[in-house]
């Protein structure tokens, strides 16, 4: 294939180099600053954090690179990181990486992960780099402990952190007001390390979101190399001892460290990176010198002891003229259907079927290595984003999501049910 047609319209994603976890999302005196980790190199590499500024979530302007491997505690990589914004300034913590030249495993030995902390007010120039916490401070951990993110309550300030301890269990780190407070494990097996971990209040529960390593052969419905999911938090981050209960974000292969913010109507937005690392399956993009996106915003709900996902108002407003008719030509657009009853969507090779409590997602050649893949499961409604390279399905009024990357060789569809609505996609901007 000589031109690309896999370029998304509607998410954000490089014009060149590799893309991972969301950074820094916030909405500061009208404006959504979003940032992600981004490499040079198409395939990964040394990680920076590149930025876009948006007013609406539609129109993009595109910053580039805002923050590189310039000090002494983030020689060998910007790595992930979070915002929030604080009387005039936005207020940034993200994790430092070092590797120490020598003959080390660089998980006990070798790295350092520093905490640090910078302020801005344009989301572009910075105050200096301060190193506020470093391997001391992590007790009885390993060398891998990062990816801060604040969440206050009742006027303090608890900042948590990933961790991998020195016996290889994954755990939350959290300090108050920068003090150590303590450490949370789980009370299953939940792998060797926590990774982008994420913290918030949403509709009255507080919610903690994680990405653990290592639990991926351990339950069989975790078929990915990692996993996302959450844990509801009934006592409150005080009161915190023990994880006992974890559900999954998301079912599809491309969902990992996702980063939630409000947004200018104090909704809770999620966005995640579209991909799971150290997968099986790839992204053929990389001969176009390029790899990955981010979701789509979604709005998050806890509703009934579940948290759910639904389409943010940014994306709605890009629904554009119906298409009518079961077989169309489009890479961007949208699927709606309410009665429950069955369908299938079939783009070239790979198609969608759902009938009799069983959905199945057959991605053939287009999945690059996914699987073929089905679920029982009683839809009542569905909503799916389709970009050229990607879906993003919704069940449920957004209880159970599946999201995923494939790449065809055309955009040639074909619909076979009754009672659905198709509405073509406008792109987003990005300048
Ligand atoms: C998650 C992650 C983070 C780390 C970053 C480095 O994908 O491994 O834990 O900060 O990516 O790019």
């Amino acid at each position: 294939m000589k031109n690309n047609i896999w370029r998304q319209s509607l998410h954000l994603e490089p014009k060149n180099g590799w893309l991972n976890d969301p950074n820094g999302l916030t909405y500061f005196k009208g404006t959504y600053y979003i940032y992600h980790q981004y490499s040079e190199n198409p395939n990964g590499g040394m990680k920076l954090w590149y930025g876009y500024t948006s007013p609406n979530l539609i129109n993009y302007r595109d910053n580039g690179i805002i923050l590189k491997n310039d000090t002494i505690f983030d020689k060998s990589g910007v790595y992930s990181g979070s915002a929030y914004n604080k009387e005039d300034k936005m207020i940034f913590y993200y994790t430092g990486n070092v590797k120490n030249e020598g003959n080390y495993d660089y998980i006990h030995e070798g790295r350092e992960h520093n905490t640090i902390k910078l302020t801005s007010k344009d989301g572009i120039n910075f105050s200096e780099k301060e190193c506020v916490l470093k391997n001391i401070d992590y007790p009885n951990m390993s060398n891998h402990v990062r990816d801060p993110k604040v969440y206050e309550k009742n006027n303090h300030e608890y900042l948590i952190l990933g961790g991998r301890d020195k016996k290889d269990y994954g755990c939350l780190l959290i300090y108050k007001d920068m003090k150590y407070y303590k450490t949370v494990y789980s009370n299953k097996n939940m792998g060797y390390m926590w990774e982008c971990p994420d913290y918030f209040m949403l509709n009255g529960k507080e919610i903690f979101v994680f990405s653990p390593q290592g639990i991926s052969h351990m339950y069989s419905e975790y078929y990915n190399t990692y996993q996302v999911g959450y844990s509801v938090i009934e006592e409150g981050i005080e009161n915190l001892e023990l994880i006992n209960n974890f559900k999954l974000l998301d079912h599809g292969y491309d969902f990992y460290a996702p980063q939630t913010f409000l947004d200018e109507d104090g909704n809770r937005v999620l966005i995640a990176w579209m991909y799971v690392p150290d997968s099986y399956y790839i992204n053929p993009t990389v001969k176009f010198n390029y790899q990955n996106c981010l979701s789509i915003p979604r709005v998050l709900k806890y509703e009934n002891g579940v948290i759910k996902q639904k389409i943010h108002k940014s994306v709605e407003s890009l629904y554009d003229r119906e298409i009518l008719g079961e077989i169309f030509s489009e890479k961007a657009w949208y699927f709606n259907k309410q009665d429950g009853e069955k369908f299938e969507i079939k783009i070239d090779s790979m198609n969608i079927k759902y009938d009799n409590k069983k959905m199945d997602i057959n991605l053939n050649e287009t999945g690059y290595g996914r699987k073929n893949i089905s679920f029982d499961i009683n839809i009542n409604d569905i909503e799916i984003i389709f970009d050229s390279s990607s879906f993003e399905i919704f069940i449920n009024d957004g209880e159970f999501t599946f999201t995923s990357r494939f790449y065809t060789n055309n955009h040639n569809v074909e619909i076979n049910s009754k009672n659905y609505k198709i509405y073509k996609l406008k792109g987003i901007e990005v300048k």
